[in-house]
């Protein structure tokens, strides 16, 4: 198997499970909290290589603990870390998050090192980045960044992904026209298209829009009503597995992660698109970011439970 790249952020996930939020001047206490690896690029590594995908890695970790924690976290995964640096006297990444009790999150994020990814250190892989199958970008890194890496694989005929989160504004549609696959949920779609997008039907109609501009294939996240693909191989809807979420943090990240390793592996856009629906089902069905991650033999035990009916004396 060839190998992925992902260029993007690592984050040390600070996340606090709450009741409620609380109001402007409030303090409230939270019942539980935990520290895990995070950040967009770190977890759609995690997810690929968990997965069984050899991943090439680029990425700033700063001069902290922190940093130690998240090298030893890739090296654990098997990722290739050469490409990992730290940037002297910048603190890592770091991302705040707060669950609700109905699973849902809302995040904060402060770049640190990650802001220090350049177009040199871009130069700098282009040897290894020459060989892998494709290269997945997302936004919390530096767009100079973003767009450096675009025209790279673009010129190099190397595919490549972007998933445009943080959701962001005014993305170059030059950029876009170049990417293979664009990977957006409804908000980032909305954004970029410029069009609203309150399901299925509206965010066909803006996926549509960006296809005609030249993106080679857009599939939009749908949370749990799955997947959707509009592209050059038609278009289909993936439908959500219908799981009891109860943290939803990195499942956009899980999706992408699986999606890459079974797409770049077979090619076969369909049945990748199916796995990283049900990756990502599984994902919300435990806390945490990378911790809700299973690799792929408690992969294989999920779908298998999924996919076994209940008998109906068995139901409680
Ligand atoms: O997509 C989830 C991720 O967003 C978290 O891991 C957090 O670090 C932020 O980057």
């Amino acid at each position: 198997m060839k190998k992925i790249a992902v260029i993007g952020s690592n984050m040390v996930d600070l996340i606090t499970y709450v009741e409620r939020m609380p109001g402007q001047g409030e303090t409230l206490e939270a019942p539980r909290f935990a520290m895990g690896c995070g950040g967009k690029g770190a977890n759609q590594a995690a997810a690929a290589a968990l997965l069984g995908a050899p991943v090439l890695m680029l990425s700033k970790v700063g001069d902290d603990l922190f940093a130690d924690n998240t090298l030893a976290n890739f090296k654990r995964l098997g990722i290739d870390t050469e490409y990992v640096t730290r940037v002297p006297g910048t603190c890592s990444g770091v991302a705040p998050i707060f669950v609700q009790p109905d699973s849902h999150n809302s995040i904060l994020i402060v770049k640190g090192a990650n802001a220090c990814l350049a177009p040199a250190d871009i130069d700098a892989a282009r040897t290894p980045l020459r060989e892998c199958a494709l290269i997945v970008l997302q936004l919390e890194i530096e767009l100079a960044t973003v767009y450096y890496a675009i025209d790279f694989a673009h010129s190099h005929g190397i595919p490549v992904l972007l998933n445009p989160a943080p959701a962001v504004a005014g993305l170059s549609r030059a950029h876009l026209a170049k990417l293979d696959f664009l990977v957006p949920n409804e908000t980032e779609l909305a954004l970029i298209s410029g069009q609203p997008v309150t399901g299925v039907e509206s965010a066909r109609i803006a996926a549509r829009g960006l296809v005609a501009e030249g993106v080679g294939h857009v599939i939009v996240t749908l949370g749990a009503q799955g997947a959707l693909y509009v592209g050059r191989e038609g278009e289909f809807q993936v439908p959500g597995l219908g799981v009891a979420a109860v943290d939803t943090t990195g499942a956009g990240d899980a999706f992408i992660g699986c999606f890459a390793r079974h797409w770049s592996d077979s090619g076969d856009l369909r049945a990748a698109i199916t796995e990283a629906v049900a990756y990502s089902a599984c994902s919300v069905t435990g806390l945490g970011t990378q911790s809700s991650y299973p690799d792929a033999s408690r992969f294989a035990r999920f779908k298998h439970t999924f996919a076994t009916p209940v008998a109906l004396g068995e139901q409680q």
